[in-house]
């Protein structure tokens, strides 16, 4: 069965979409066949990936995306993926493996416009259709905004595990301890929703600290970050398995190029062909491995 993730933080811009395609494509290296389904109206994953050519046919169709499975409702989740999503410059498939359930801007309309039945709510529609392809996948990850509005309930609903992307600061623990206040209201919400087949209702399993600058000593952020985690476990609000990442990003330049250049960073040569692993790519492949060693 795979293992469906999504990544939070009530904390805006701490760096969950660049963290989840980069462990996505570091999962795909490892030989994990890997589904991520964009759930942020803000579409950065999708045009990431997609770059901005082809995701701006998509945008202007108004076909092809997630919003479709709701409005007008024919389409259907398997029918979405765009299979091995990543392509090189002069095209042909860069990183086999890695598929995506596009978002185009359409899907703020599902916040206000939507009016959908009370008795089947969105995340119930995406989690049925999802069913039907997840046994195509050993990861199933969910790019989120940072809130539970309907959009990203999907994502929180399909999902069996949360991790939390956060920068060594005050305004990360803050949108930690909402994110957890926010995602016991929801589970509360959406719990006759629920059938024994889904497997858990996803709780908190990490936090990963990201954008790390050279030479920043993070012991008090992350001790603070800490006494949090230990505060929530002994309440039961988070998994008795959660734990800050001993696997941490640093902030690097080729982060933020690689939005341009569509690709994840492990894609972009010089820096992949860098034997020593003391990089910004290291960093994400240990942020993988010990993804997949979490649930051993
Ligand atoms: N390790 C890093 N090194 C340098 N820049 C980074 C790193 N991680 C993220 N960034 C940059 O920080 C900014 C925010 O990152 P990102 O979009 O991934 O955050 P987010 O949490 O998904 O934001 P949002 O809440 O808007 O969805 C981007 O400009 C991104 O390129
Ligand atoms: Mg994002």
């Amino acid at each position: 069965m795979a293992r469906k993730i999504a990544f939070l933080n009530y904390k805006g811009g701490v760096g969950k979409t660049s963290l989840i395609i980069n462990t996505a494509a570091c999962l795909v290296k490892l030989g994990k066949r890997v589904l991520l389904c964009d759930f942020d109206t803000q579409s950065n994953a999708s045009i990431w990936l997609l770059r901005l050519d082809r995701w701006n046919k998509i945008n202007a169709s108004g076909e092809g995306a997630i919003f479709s499975i709701f409005d007008p409702g024919i389409a259907r989740v398997k029918n979405l993926i765009i299979k091995d999503v990543v392509e090189g410059k002069e095209g042909g498939k860069v990183l086999p493996g890695l598929d995506l359930v596009a978002t185009i801007f359409n899907l703020v309309d599902l916040e206000s416009e939507f009016v959908g039945d009370p008795k089947r709510p969105p995340y119930l529609i995406f989690q049925e259709q999802l069913a039907e392809v997840e046994a195509d996948y050993d990861y199933i990850l969910f790019d989120c905004p940072p809130n539970i509005l309907r959009a990203s309930q999907c994502g929180v609903f399909a999902a069996n595990e949360i991790y939390v992307p956060a920068n060594p600061d005050a305004l990360s623990l803050i949108g930690f301890t909402l994110l957890v206040e926010k995602l016991h209201k929801f589970h509360a919400l959406s719990a006759s929703f629920r059938r024994a087949s889904m497997g858990p209702a996803a709780q908190v399993q990490g936090i990963i600290f990201n954008s790390i600058k050279t030479g920043s000593d993070i012991e008090v952020p992350k001790m603070r970050m800490q006494l949090r985690l230990n505060q929530f476990k002994t309440a039961k609000r988070v998994s008795p398995k959660a734990k800050l990442f001993e696997s941490q990003v640093r902030d690097a330049m080729v982060v933020r190029r690689a939005v341009t250049l569509g690709l994840p960073v492990n894609l972009i040569s010089q820096e992949a062909s860098d034997e020593s692993q003391d990089n910004v790519i290291g960093d994400y492949k240990r942020v993988a491995a010990e993804l997949v060693r979490h649930a051993e």
